[in-house]
């Protein structure tokens, strides 16, 4: 079945403080709108793509596009709204395969994409890229003093891409969204179904920039990764 990619980049960046969205900032030349879109291409140059943007965006460019087959939709309120919307407006199967990525993360490699998209392929329940958690985790409380301090065993972060069945991610987006639910990734949607996305490990360097530090730190990992 034909393979999409859901690309939400309609975030505003604020914890960036950086006067505009950080998917338009600089990483060594190139946006990290530009960059992300190409290292997505690398790995699946057929692939169709539905790019979520700020209706009043003034700083996207289409030559940053490298796909063939794509379209753009509006962003929506939250993470989520962007999501459904692209859903919404996309010609796909209930069979096909839908990927969502990021636009914050420029940094996924060839390797983490192609592991990921063998698993969505022969795992009903999705899957995501994710990482185990290597920090002792502490819950605080309300004056921001230790609680408790959690059990890392068995916790992962959870990275994008995350890929699902169109019809499933659509439904489950839907229903979370009917319900209230406060989800922040698509796997959480797709839980809250019943049902059980694969981890599948990925680099610790596929980063979410979303601090001013983290642009250093994107800077240096894309060095790494051409060496
Ligand atoms: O802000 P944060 O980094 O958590 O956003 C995650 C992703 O969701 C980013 O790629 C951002 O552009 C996107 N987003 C969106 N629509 C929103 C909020 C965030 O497309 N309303």
């Amino acid at each position: 079945p034909p393979l999409w990619l859901v690309v939400p980049a309609a975030g505003q960046g604020r914890r960036m403080g950086a006067g505009r969205p950080k998917q338009y900032l600089e990483l060594g030349g190139a946006t990290i709108l530009a960059r992300t879109l190409s290292r997505l291409h690398q790995a699946f140059p057929q692939a169709r793509l539905v790019l979520c943007l700020d209706p009043d965006d003034p700083w996207f460019r289409p030559q940053w596009v490298p796909f063939a087959h794509w379209q753009r939709t509006d962003g929506g309120r939250e993470r989520m709204d962007s999501v459904l919307n692209a859903l919404q407006v996309m010609a796909a199967e209930p069979d096909d395969m839908v990927l969502v990525h990021d636009v914050a993360r420029p940094c996924v490699t060839t390797a983490d994409l192609q592991a990921l998209w063998q698993a969505v392929s022969v795992h009903p329940d999705g899957a995501l890229l994710a990482m185990p958690v290597a920090d002792t985790m502490k819950r605080a409380d309300a004056r921001s003093c230790v609680a408790t301090t959690e059990p890392r065993e068995g916790l992962w972060h959870a990275l994008t891409p995350q890929g699902f069945r169109f019809e499933l991610l659509q439904q489950a987006l839907f229903q979370a969204k009917t319900r209230g639910l406060q989800v922040t990734d698509e796997a959480s949607a797709v839980e809250s179904q019943g049902r059980r996305p694969l981890l599948v490990p990925g680099r610790r360097d596929n980063l979410k920039i979303t601090h001013p530090e983290d642009l250093a730190l994107a800077t240096a990992i894309l060095a790494a990764q051409k060496s």
